[in-house]
Protein backbone atom coordinates (compact mmCIF):
# COMPACT_ATOMS: atom_id res chain seq x y z
CA UNK A 1 0.00 0.00 0.00
CA UNK A 2 0.77 3.25 -1.32
CA UNK A 3 1.54 5.63 2.27
CA UNK A 4 2.14 9.68 2.16
CA UNK A 5 4.81 10.96 4.31
CA UNK A 6 5.53 14.49 4.70
CA UNK A 7 9.17 15.71 4.32
CA UNK A 8 10.94 19.12 4.13
CA UNK A 9 13.87 19.19 1.83
CA UNK A 10 16.92 22.01 0.92
CA UNK A 11 16.18 22.95 -2.88
CA UNK A 12 19.67 24.05 -2.95
CA UNK A 13 21.92 21.45 -1.64
CA UNK A 14 19.05 18.39 -1.37
CA UNK A 15 19.38 17.89 2.38
CA UNK A 16 16.32 16.55 4.02
CA UNK A 17 14.56 17.14 6.94
CA UNK A 18 11.49 16.10 9.28
CA UNK A 19 10.55 19.64 10.50
CA UNK A 20 10.74 23.32 8.76
CA UNK A 21 13.82 25.42 8.70
CA UNK A 22 14.22 28.62 8.02
CA UNK A 23 17.91 27.70 7.30
CA UNK A 24 19.61 24.82 5.66
CA UNK A 25 21.74 23.24 8.13
CA UNK A 26 23.67 21.52 5.77
CA UNK A 27 24.54 24.17 2.84
CA UNK A 28 23.33 27.30 5.23
CA UNK A 29 21.28 28.55 2.69
CA UNK A 30 18.33 30.96 3.73
CA UNK A 31 14.24 30.17 2.81
CA UNK A 32 15.69 27.10 0.60
CA UNK A 33 14.11 24.26 2.76
CA UNK A 34 10.10 23.26 0.96
CA UNK A 35 8.04 20.76 1.91
CA UNK A 36 7.82 17.23 -0.54
CA UNK A 37 5.31 14.48 0.00
CA UNK A 38 6.61 11.01 -0.63
CA UNK A 39 4.45 8.41 -1.34
CA UNK A 40 6.67 5.67 0.35
CA UNK A 41 7.03 2.87 -1.34
CA UNK A 42 7.10 2.74 -5.13
CA UNK A 43 10.21 3.75 -6.00
CA UNK A 44 11.97 0.55 -6.33
CA UNK A 45 8.67 -0.49 -8.14
CA UNK A 46 9.44 1.66 -10.98
CA UNK A 47 13.14 0.45 -11.54
CA UNK A 48 14.20 -3.01 -10.39
CA UNK A 49 17.37 -3.49 -8.36
CA UNK A 50 19.95 -5.94 -10.26
CA UNK A 51 22.84 -5.65 -7.86
CA UNK A 52 25.43 -9.04 -7.45
CA UNK A 53 29.23 -9.78 -6.20
CA UNK A 54 31.35 -10.50 -9.34
CA UNK A 55 35.30 -11.25 -9.88
CA UNK A 56 36.70 -8.19 -11.57
CA UNK A 57 37.92 -10.58 -13.60
CA UNK A 58 34.76 -11.99 -14.66
CA UNK A 59 33.31 -8.39 -15.84
CA UNK A 60 32.94 -7.51 -19.53
CA UNK A 61 34.70 -5.18 -20.80
CA UNK A 62 33.22 -1.84 -21.97
CA UNK A 63 35.67 -0.88 -24.62
CA UNK A 64 34.06 -3.00 -27.45
CA UNK A 65 30.82 -1.44 -26.61
CA UNK A 66 30.55 2.51 -28.05
CA UNK A 67 28.10 2.95 -30.06
CA UNK A 68 29.88 5.43 -32.72
CA UNK A 69 27.76 8.25 -34.39
CA UNK A 70 28.19 9.82 -37.57
CA UNK A 71 29.30 12.68 -36.27
CA UNK A 72 33.23 12.36 -35.79
CA UNK A 73 33.26 15.11 -33.35
CA UNK A 74 30.56 13.75 -30.91
CA UNK A 75 32.37 10.15 -30.40
CA UNK A 76 35.61 12.47 -29.81
CA UNK A 77 34.05 14.30 -27.08
CA UNK A 78 32.42 11.18 -25.76
CA UNK A 79 35.89 9.87 -25.37
CA UNK A 80 35.52 7.45 -28.51
CA UNK A 81 31.74 7.07 -28.68
CA UNK A 82 28.64 6.58 -26.55
CA UNK A 83 29.58 3.79 -23.62
CA UNK A 84 26.48 1.23 -23.18
CA UNK A 85 24.47 2.18 -19.94
CA UNK A 86 26.48 5.33 -19.39
CA UNK A 87 24.56 8.44 -18.74
CA UNK A 88 25.15 11.82 -20.39
CA UNK A 89 24.58 15.68 -19.36
CA UNK A 90 24.30 18.48 -22.04
CA UNK A 91 24.28 21.94 -20.92
CA UNK A 92 24.51 24.60 -22.64
CA UNK A 93 22.66 28.23 -22.21
CA UNK A 94 19.27 28.51 -24.37
CA UNK A 95 19.34 28.38 -28.07
CA UNK A 96 22.63 27.34 -28.39
CA UNK A 97 21.94 24.22 -30.08
CA UNK A 98 21.56 21.42 -26.97
CA UNK A 99 17.98 20.08 -29.10
CA UNK A 100 19.39 20.45 -32.32
CA UNK A 101 22.88 18.40 -31.84
CA UNK A 102 20.86 15.52 -30.29
CA UNK A 103 18.40 15.48 -32.30
CA UNK A 104 21.15 15.19 -35.53
CA UNK A 105 22.77 12.26 -33.85
CA UNK A 106 19.30 10.57 -33.02
CA UNK A 107 18.29 10.94 -36.38
CA UNK A 108 21.29 9.45 -38.35
CA UNK A 109 21.85 6.91 -34.77
CA UNK A 110 23.54 3.52 -35.94
CA UNK A 111 20.90 2.63 -33.36
CA UNK A 112 17.01 3.10 -32.82
CA UNK A 113 16.58 6.17 -30.47
CA UNK A 114 13.82 7.23 -28.21
CA UNK A 115 14.09 11.21 -28.19
CA UNK A 116 11.96 12.09 -25.42
CA UNK A 117 11.26 16.05 -25.44
CA UNK A 118 9.15 17.68 -22.88
CA UNK A 119 9.70 21.37 -24.97
CA UNK A 120 8.41 20.68 -28.32
CA UNK A 121 5.49 18.82 -29.82
CA UNK A 122 5.92 16.51 -32.14
CA UNK A 123 5.64 18.61 -35.14
CA UNK A 124 7.81 20.93 -34.28
CA UNK A 125 10.73 18.26 -33.54
CA UNK A 126 9.72 16.57 -37.21
CA UNK A 127 10.25 20.53 -38.76
CA UNK A 128 13.75 20.33 -36.60
CA UNK A 129 14.71 16.83 -38.41
CA UNK A 130 13.36 18.18 -41.65
CA UNK A 131 15.63 20.61 -41.72
CA UNK A 132 18.42 18.84 -40.50
CA UNK A 133 18.19 16.03 -42.61
CA UNK A 134 16.99 14.04 -45.68
CA UNK A 135 16.00 10.40 -44.64
CA UNK A 136 16.04 10.21 -40.74
CA UNK A 137 16.55 7.11 -39.57
CA UNK A 138 15.03 4.64 -36.82
CA UNK A 139 14.38 7.69 -34.39
CA UNK A 140 11.07 7.42 -32.28
CA UNK A 141 9.64 10.26 -30.91
CA UNK A 142 7.65 11.04 -27.32
CA UNK A 143 6.59 14.06 -25.99
CA UNK A 144 5.81 13.81 -22.32
CA UNK A 145 7.25 14.90 -19.10
CA UNK A 146 5.49 12.60 -17.11
CA UNK A 147 8.58 9.45 -15.85
CA UNK A 148 6.05 6.82 -15.14
CA UNK A 149 5.03 6.87 -18.48
CA UNK A 150 8.54 7.60 -20.25
CA UNK A 151 9.66 4.01 -18.46
CA UNK A 152 6.29 2.50 -19.88
CA UNK A 153 6.93 3.37 -23.04
CA UNK A 154 10.95 2.41 -22.75
CA UNK A 155 9.70 -0.92 -21.84
CA UNK A 156 7.64 -0.87 -25.23
CA UNK A 157 9.91 0.09 -27.45
CA UNK A 158 13.11 -1.06 -26.09
CA UNK A 159 15.35 1.76 -27.99
CA UNK A 160 19.16 1.16 -28.00
CA UNK A 161 20.09 4.89 -27.13
CA UNK A 162 17.28 7.34 -24.97
CA UNK A 163 17.52 11.14 -25.56
CA UNK A 164 15.74 13.47 -22.45
CA UNK A 165 15.31 17.09 -23.66
CA UNK A 166 15.00 18.13 -20.66
CA UNK A 167 15.99 17.22 -17.19
CA UNK A 168 13.74 20.06 -15.83
CA UNK A 169 10.96 18.99 -17.59
CA UNK A 170 10.27 15.83 -16.48
CA UNK A 171 8.16 14.83 -13.07
CA UNK A 172 7.98 11.59 -11.20
CA UNK A 173 4.63 10.81 -9.34
CA UNK A 174 6.87 9.47 -6.56
CA UNK A 175 6.62 13.12 -5.07
CA UNK A 176 4.22 16.07 -5.72
CA UNK A 177 6.79 18.64 -6.34
CA UNK A 178 6.63 20.48 -9.60
CA UNK A 179 9.16 19.45 -12.29
CA UNK A 180 12.37 21.31 -12.30
CA UNK A 181 12.40 21.05 -8.47
CA UNK A 182 15.25 19.85 -6.52
CA UNK A 183 13.92 16.77 -5.56
CA UNK A 184 12.03 16.13 -9.11
CA UNK A 185 15.51 16.59 -10.80
CA UNK A 186 17.64 14.53 -8.45
CA UNK A 187 14.81 11.67 -8.09
CA UNK A 188 14.29 11.70 -12.06
CA UNK A 189 18.03 11.41 -12.64
CA UNK A 190 18.74 8.47 -10.50
CA UNK A 191 15.62 6.60 -11.59
CA UNK A 192 16.96 6.43 -15.15
CA UNK A 193 20.55 6.01 -14.03
CA UNK A 194 19.32 2.97 -12.27
CA UNK A 195 17.91 1.79 -15.37
CA UNK A 196 20.69 2.33 -17.50
CA UNK A 197 23.00 0.74 -15.37
CA UNK A 198 20.29 -1.99 -15.27
CA UNK A 199 19.90 -3.00 -18.49
CA UNK A 200 23.06 -1.56 -20.36
CA UNK A 201 20.79 1.32 -22.22
CA UNK A 202 22.53 5.04 -22.60
CA UNK A 203 20.86 7.88 -21.65
CA UNK A 204 21.65 11.24 -22.87
CA UNK A 205 19.90 14.47 -20.75
CA UNK A 206 19.68 17.99 -22.03
CA UNK A 207 20.48 19.83 -18.50
CA UNK A 208 19.15 23.81 -18.52
CA UNK A 209 21.70 26.09 -17.18
CA UNK A 210 21.13 29.53 -14.78
CA UNK A 211 22.05 32.50 -15.48
CA UNK A 212 25.92 32.64 -13.80
CA UNK A 213 26.40 29.52 -15.90
CA UNK A 214 25.94 26.38 -13.51
CA UNK A 215 23.65 23.49 -14.41
CA UNK A 216 20.04 24.59 -12.75
CA UNK A 217 18.96 22.24 -9.79
CA UNK A 218 21.08 20.37 -7.31
CA UNK A 219 25.15 20.32 -7.65
CA UNK A 220 24.64 16.30 -7.36
CA UNK A 221 23.51 15.86 -10.60
CA UNK A 222 26.75 16.15 -12.04
CA UNK A 223 28.34 13.61 -9.02
CA UNK A 224 25.25 11.45 -10.69
CA UNK A 225 25.88 11.06 -14.11
CA UNK A 226 29.25 9.57 -15.98
CA UNK A 227 30.12 12.37 -18.23
CA UNK A 228 29.15 16.14 -18.24
CA UNK A 229 29.22 18.19 -21.82
CA UNK A 230 29.18 21.88 -21.94
CA UNK A 231 27.95 22.86 -25.58
CA UNK A 232 29.34 26.92 -25.78
CA UNK A 233 29.46 29.32 -27.98
CA UNK A 234 28.52 32.56 -29.28
CA UNK A 235 24.66 33.07 -30.56
CA UNK A 236 25.97 36.36 -32.90
CA UNK A 237 28.08 33.41 -34.46
CA UNK A 238 28.36 30.31 -35.72
CA UNK A 239 30.56 28.60 -33.96
CA UNK A 240 29.99 26.15 -31.30
CA UNK A 241 32.25 24.06 -29.25
CA UNK A 242 31.08 21.20 -27.33
CA UNK A 243 33.51 20.87 -24.40
CA UNK A 244 33.85 18.02 -21.97
CA UNK A 245 33.62 18.47 -18.28
CA UNK A 246 33.83 15.24 -16.75
CA UNK A 247 33.92 11.63 -18.59
CA UNK A 248 34.11 8.26 -16.48
CA UNK A 249 34.84 7.05 -20.02
CA UNK A 250 37.91 9.30 -21.09
CA UNK A 251 39.75 12.64 -21.22
CA UNK A 252 38.13 15.98 -20.46
CA UNK A 253 40.66 17.09 -22.59
CA UNK A 254 38.95 16.82 -25.49
CA UNK A 255 36.68 19.14 -27.20
CA UNK A 256 34.40 19.15 -30.62
CA UNK A 257 34.01 22.42 -33.20
CA UNK A 258 30.91 22.96 -34.76
CA UNK A 259 29.55 25.26 -37.49
CA UNK A 260 25.34 26.21 -37.18
CA UNK A 261 24.01 27.00 -40.37
CA UNK A 262 20.33 26.60 -42.25
CA UNK A 263 20.37 22.58 -42.23
CA UNK A 264 21.78 21.77 -38.80
CA UNK A 265 25.16 21.56 -37.38
CA UNK A 266 28.33 20.88 -39.30
CA UNK A 267 31.49 19.36 -37.96
CA UNK A 268 34.62 21.93 -38.51
CA UNK A 269 37.88 19.22 -39.03
CA UNK A 270 40.09 22.02 -39.83
CA UNK A 271 39.36 24.99 -37.38
CA UNK A 272 42.29 26.84 -38.15
CA UNK A 273 41.34 27.69 -41.19
CA UNK A 274 38.15 28.99 -40.59
CA UNK A 275 39.07 31.28 -37.61
CA UNK A 276 41.59 32.91 -39.93
CA UNK A 277 40.23 35.85 -42.22
CA UNK A 278 41.11 35.62 -45.93
CA UNK A 279 43.18 38.45 -45.62
CA UNK A 280 45.39 37.92 -42.61
CA UNK A 281 48.39 40.14 -41.66
CA UNK A 282 47.44 42.69 -44.49
CA UNK A 283 45.92 44.76 -42.72
CA UNK A 284 47.56 47.06 -39.69
CA UNK A 285 46.31 45.70 -36.45
CA UNK A 286 46.04 41.66 -36.76
CA UNK A 287 48.20 39.01 -35.52
CA UNK A 288 47.77 35.36 -35.66
CA UNK A 289 48.29 33.18 -32.61
CA UNK A 290 48.13 29.53 -31.75
CA UNK A 291 46.79 28.65 -29.19
CA UNK A 292 45.29 25.12 -27.62
CA UNK A 293 42.05 24.05 -26.64
CA UNK A 294 41.41 20.83 -24.95
CA UNK A 295 44.64 18.58 -26.99
CA UNK A 296 43.79 20.06 -30.47
CA UNK A 297 46.06 23.40 -31.47
CA UNK A 298 44.04 26.07 -33.22
CA UNK A 299 45.41 28.87 -34.85
CA UNK A 300 43.23 32.22 -34.41
CA UNK A 301 43.03 35.77 -35.41
CA UNK A 302 43.86 39.17 -33.15
CA UNK A 303 42.58 42.33 -34.10
CA UNK A 304 43.22 45.16 -32.50
CA UNK A 305 42.11 49.09 -33.22
CA UNK A 306 43.78 51.92 -30.94
CA UNK A 307 42.32 55.26 -31.63
CA UNK A 308 42.82 58.17 -29.76
CA UNK A 309 40.80 58.74 -26.65
CA UNK A 310 37.49 61.07 -27.28
CA UNK A 311 36.65 61.11 -23.32
CA UNK A 312 38.22 61.48 -20.75
CA UNK A 313 38.75 57.74 -19.66
CA UNK A 314 39.92 55.63 -22.21
CA UNK A 315 38.21 52.56 -23.01
CA UNK A 316 39.55 49.15 -22.80
CA UNK A 317 36.67 46.75 -24.72
CA UNK A 318 37.97 43.22 -25.67
CA UNK A 319 35.93 40.51 -27.15
CA UNK A 320 36.53 36.80 -26.50
CA UNK A 321 40.08 37.85 -24.77
CA UNK A 322 39.90 38.54 -20.37
CA UNK A 323 39.35 42.41 -20.48
CA UNK A 324 41.58 42.33 -16.99
CA UNK A 325 44.43 40.55 -18.92
CA UNK A 326 44.49 43.33 -21.45
CA UNK A 327 44.82 45.56 -18.87
CA UNK A 328 47.74 43.95 -17.59
CA UNK A 329 49.40 43.64 -21.09
CA UNK A 330 48.72 47.93 -21.53
CA UNK A 331 50.30 48.01 -17.85
CA UNK A 332 53.39 46.18 -19.00
CA UNK A 333 53.25 47.58 -22.51
CA UNK A 334 52.96 51.12 -21.04
CA UNK A 335 56.43 50.40 -18.33
CA UNK A 336 58.25 47.76 -20.31
CA UNK A 337 58.16 48.98 -23.64
CA UNK A 338 57.47 52.66 -23.51
CA UNK A 339 54.59 52.83 -25.47
CA UNK A 340 52.24 55.54 -24.41
CA UNK A 341 48.58 54.06 -24.52
CA UNK A 342 47.71 55.72 -21.37
CA UNK A 343 45.92 58.38 -23.62
CA UNK A 344 44.65 55.88 -26.27
CA UNK A 345 41.31 53.44 -26.54
CA UNK A 346 42.20 50.07 -27.29
CA UNK A 347 39.53 47.63 -28.74
CA UNK A 348 40.23 43.81 -28.86
CA UNK A 349 38.40 41.17 -30.81
CA UNK A 350 38.81 37.51 -31.59
CA UNK A 351 37.06 37.00 -34.62
CA UNK A 352 34.82 33.83 -35.19
CA UNK A 353 33.22 34.76 -31.73
CA UNK A 354 35.28 32.32 -29.31
CA UNK A 355 36.66 33.02 -26.22
CA UNK A 356 40.38 32.26 -25.37
CA UNK A 357 41.72 31.79 -21.89
CA UNK A 358 44.99 30.30 -23.35
CA UNK A 359 47.88 32.77 -22.12
CA UNK A 360 49.77 31.41 -24.68
CA UNK A 361 48.50 34.35 -27.37
CA UNK A 362 49.69 37.37 -24.66
CA UNK A 363 52.50 37.73 -27.59
CA UNK A 364 49.81 37.94 -30.57
CA UNK A 365 47.48 40.51 -28.56
CA UNK A 366 50.61 42.96 -27.93
CA UNK A 367 51.84 42.83 -31.32
CA UNK A 368 48.59 43.27 -32.59
CA UNK A 369 48.29 46.29 -30.43
CA UNK A 370 51.46 47.51 -31.52
CA UNK A 371 50.52 47.27 -35.35
CA UNK A 372 47.39 49.11 -34.89
CA UNK A 373 49.26 51.88 -32.35
CA UNK A 374 51.91 52.76 -35.26
CA UNK A 375 49.40 51.52 -38.30
CA UNK A 376 52.34 49.35 -39.66
CA UNK A 377 51.28 45.34 -40.80
CA UNK A 378 53.06 42.69 -38.82
CA UNK A 379 55.47 41.11 -41.74
CA UNK A 380 52.88 38.73 -43.21
CA UNK A 381 53.57 34.22 -42.50
CA UNK A 382 54.32 35.28 -38.89
CA UNK A 383 52.95 33.78 -36.01
CA UNK A 384 52.84 33.88 -32.26
CA UNK A 385 53.12 31.46 -29.00
CA UNK A 386 54.30 33.07 -25.89
CA UNK A 387 53.18 34.45 -22.78
CA UNK A 388 53.73 37.47 -21.34
CA UNK A 389 54.94 38.36 -17.49
CA UNK A 390 54.86 41.18 -15.59
CA UNK A 391 58.90 42.28 -16.16
CA UNK A 392 57.92 41.79 -19.74
CA UNK A 393 59.65 38.51 -20.58
CA UNK A 394 58.67 36.11 -22.68
CA UNK A 395 57.42 32.33 -21.49
CA UNK A 396 57.02 29.38 -22.43
CA UNK A 397 54.19 27.48 -23.18
CA UNK A 398 52.95 23.95 -22.84
CA UNK A 399 52.60 21.40 -26.40
CA UNK A 400 54.91 24.16 -27.99
CA UNK A 401 55.49 21.22 -30.36
CA UNK A 402 51.94 20.46 -31.34
CA UNK A 403 51.78 24.30 -31.60
CA UNK A 404 54.77 24.64 -33.86
CA UNK A 405 53.39 21.66 -36.20
CA UNK A 406 50.27 23.35 -36.50
CA UNK A 407 51.64 26.53 -37.75
CA UNK A 408 53.94 24.72 -40.17
CA UNK A 409 50.75 22.98 -41.23
CA UNK A 410 49.45 25.94 -42.38
CA UNK A 411 51.81 27.37 -44.34
CA UNK A 412 53.23 29.83 -41.96
CA UNK A 413 56.96 31.01 -42.25
CA UNK A 414 57.98 32.05 -38.84
CA UNK A 415 56.81 31.75 -35.25
CA UNK A 416 57.42 33.43 -32.39
CA UNK A 417 58.15 31.40 -28.72
CA UNK A 418 60.06 32.42 -25.71
CA UNK A 419 63.46 31.49 -25.45
CA UNK A 420 62.90 28.67 -22.80
CA UNK A 421 60.72 26.67 -24.58
CA UNK A 422 62.14 23.34 -25.17
CA UNK A 423 61.21 22.37 -28.42
CA UNK A 424 61.12 18.49 -29.43
CA UNK A 425 59.97 18.81 -32.80
CA UNK A 426 62.31 19.74 -35.59
CA UNK A 427 60.05 22.02 -38.24
CA UNK A 428 61.07 21.77 -42.05
CA UNK A 429 59.59 24.87 -43.76
CA UNK A 430 58.67 27.26 -40.53
CA UNK A 431 61.94 28.76 -38.74
CA UNK A 432 60.83 29.35 -34.90
CA UNK A 433 61.97 32.33 -33.38
CA UNK A 434 63.05 32.77 -29.56
CA UNK A 435 62.78 35.81 -28.04
CA UNK A 436 63.60 37.17 -24.35
CA UNK A 437 61.48 39.85 -24.00
CA UNK A 438 58.95 42.52 -25.46
CA UNK A 439 61.44 44.64 -27.32
CA UNK A 440 62.88 41.92 -28.52
CA UNK A 441 59.61 41.17 -30.05
CA UNK A 442 58.84 44.53 -31.05
CA UNK A 443 62.34 44.92 -33.55
CA UNK A 444 61.44 41.49 -34.87
CA UNK A 445 58.22 41.82 -36.00
CA UNK A 446 58.61 45.17 -37.33
CA UNK A 447 62.13 45.09 -38.78
CA UNK A 448 61.50 44.37 -42.16
CA UNK A 449 59.24 47.65 -42.22
CA UNK A 450 61.78 50.15 -41.29
P1 LIG B 1 18.30 24.61 -30.16
O1 LIG B 1 18.88 23.30 -30.52
O2 LIG B 1 16.82 24.70 -30.12
O3 LIG B 1 18.89 25.16 -28.81
P2 LIG B 1 18.71 24.64 -27.32
O4 LIG B 1 18.05 23.32 -27.35
O5 LIG B 1 20.12 24.62 -26.80
O6 LIG B 1 17.90 25.68 -26.62
O7 LIG B 1 18.92 25.66 -31.19
C1 LIG B 1 18.17 26.63 -31.69
C2 LIG B 1 18.96 27.64 -32.46
O8 LIG B 1 19.69 27.09 -33.52
C3 LIG B 1 17.96 28.57 -33.03
O9 LIG B 1 18.32 29.88 -32.68
C4 LIG B 1 18.00 28.34 -34.49
C5 LIG B 1 19.31 27.69 -34.74
N1 LIG B 1 19.26 26.67 -35.80
C6 LIG B 1 19.92 26.92 -36.99
O10 LIG B 1 20.53 27.96 -37.19
N2 LIG B 1 19.93 25.94 -37.97
C7 LIG B 1 19.26 24.76 -37.80
O11 LIG B 1 19.28 23.92 -38.70
C8 LIG B 1 18.57 24.53 -36.56
C9 LIG B 1 17.84 23.25 -36.33
C10 LIG B 1 18.62 25.50 -35.59
MG1 LIG C 1 16.16 22.76 -26.65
Amino acid sequence: MISKQKIYSCKVCGAQYPKWLGQCAKCGSWNSVEEDIIKKGSKNDLVQSKSEVKKISEIKSLENERIKFSDDEFNRVLGGGLVRGSVVLISGEPGIGKSTILLQNSINSPESVLYVSGEESAEQLKLRAERISENPKNCYVLTETNLELILKNINKIKPGIIVLDSVQTVQTDLFDNSPGSTTQIKECTSILIKLAKNIGLPILIVGHITKDGNIAGPKILEHMVDTVLHFEGDKQHQFRILRSKKNRFGSTNEIGIYEMDQSGLKTVANPSELFISKKQNTEPGSAIAVTLDGDRSIMIEIQALVSSAVYGTPQRISNGFNSKRLNMLLAILEKKAGFKIGVKDVFINITGGIKIEDTAIDVAVVSAILSSNINVSVTSGTCFCAEIDLSGELRSVNNIDKRISEAERLGYKKIIVSNNSKIGYTPKSIQTVKLKNLSQVVKEIFREKD
